[in-house]
């Protein structure tokens, strides 16, 4: 039992459980005398590890036998340049402005083709999902891009866009495995792992067999080539092994827990625990509008900056980790990951309860 509960957007909490393993097996992992860390990613003892978290992926996820599953490294980051290099044949693509991270994707997509804003919600400062049962996508579009939960403003599609047939690639970085998806909506799925499965810096992308090519534009380096790393099944170049083998356990830990459909009503559980309160609540609102909110990240401040910081610092000495709000937004957010127990929400809301009825605060 930790005497802090850590609500960070990412890097972000694991189950308490799966660090004990990773610790219990530290020095020694199934007898081999060796720490995963110092294991060859060309041995069978690695091989094993890497097969085994692709299998149980695949399982969880019900992933096709048609899509082909990547390790890959780089960040999510990289995934903005390399769906563009990749999949631009036509040299234009349709982008889903939701967020922060949605607008960096299609930033460095303008860099290699013509790329049309199919739905924004920036004139209201990303504060929900926009309509996608209709979008306007360009005729000759190679692909359109999502990004499912916004991390930054607490927003989450609820249905899969439109796409009139075109192939969707969803970013779901902070959505990851936090309930069932199915998909064979998307062409491509892809998230950095350091919400919900593994320490930062490996990313894993899920993808249709059939975009995987060797035509890419000219000049992609070899190391950002999806056909490079299926052929090699990702064992191109040194894998981020341990990060590999700790997703093995966190999908091993959700297997446990009864699988995404257990995980989605145990986060739509804990997430009304914090939605019902701040529903009720005089001093703090959230900001994600209703029929648009996350589950992983919940967004909210009090009508005043001051009052926010002075509640920031306060729950830092109550235990509550990483709660403030990122500055392109500001206030609060609580990250409810997977790994985030209710007892901690609870006691978020506890100590929300006590500052609102400390009495010196400003109603909103
Ligand atoms: C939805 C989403 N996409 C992309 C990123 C960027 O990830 P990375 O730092 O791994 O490049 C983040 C980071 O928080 C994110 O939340």
């Amino acid at each position: 039992m930790r005497n802090v509960y850590n609500f960070s957007a990412g890097p972000a909490v694991l189950p308490e459980s799966v660090l004990q393993e990773a610790a219990d097996e530290m020095l020694d992992y199934k007898g081999s005398g060796m720490s995963v860390m110092e294991i060859s990613h060309r041995s069978s003892l690695f091989q094993s590890i890497i097969d085994e978290t692709e299998q149980n992926l695949r399982t969880l996820m019900k992933i096709p036998n048609d899509y082909v599953v990547l390790f890959l490294q780089g960040g999510t980051s990289l995934q903005f340049s390399m769906i563009p290099m990749n999949f631009m044949r036509n040299g234009k693509a349709d982008y889903i402005l939701t967020g922060y991270w949605a607008k960096k994707a299609y930033e460095e997509a303008k860099r290699y083709g013509q790329i049309n804003i199919a739905a924004s919600s920036e004139g209201d400062n990303f504060s929900y999902i926009p309509d996608c049962s209709d979008l306007e996508i360009s005729q000759d579009s190679d692909y359109v891009y999502m990004c499912e939960n916004n991390t930054i403003y607490g927003t989450k599609f609820h249905c899969c866009p439109n796409s009139h047939g075109k192939v969707l690639v969803n970013d779901i970085s902070s959505s990851f495995l936090s309930e069932p998806m199915n998909v064979s909506d998307y062409g491509m799925l892809f998230g950095g792992v350091q919400k919900n499965l593994a320490p930062a810096g490996l990313v894993i992308a899920i993808m249709h067999k059939d975009l995987i090519s060797e035509t890419v534009l000219p000049n992609t380096p070899t190391m950002l080539q999806y056909k490079i790393h299926a052929d090699k099944k990702s064992l191109y170049n040194t894998p981020p092994t341990y990060n590999i083998y700790m997703v093995g356990k966190v999908l091993k830990w959700i297997q446990s827990l009864g699988g995404l459909e257990k995980m989605k009503e145990i986060n739509e559980r804990k997430a009304a625990v914090l939605y019902d309160y701040l529903d009720s609540s005089s001093l703090f609102y959230g900001l994600a509008n209703a029929d648009s909110r996350s589950l992983m990240n919940v967004t909210f401040r009090t009508k005043s900056d001051a009052i926010d910081a002075e509640f920031i610092k306060q729950a830092e000495k109550h235990g509550i980790i990483s709660i403030k709000g990122h500055r392109a937004i500001g206030g609060m957010r609580a990250s409810l990951y997977n790994a985030m127990p209710i007892e901690g929400v609870q006691h978020l809301v506890d100590f929300m309860r006590e500052f609102e009825n400390g009495g010196e605060y400003h109603e909103k």
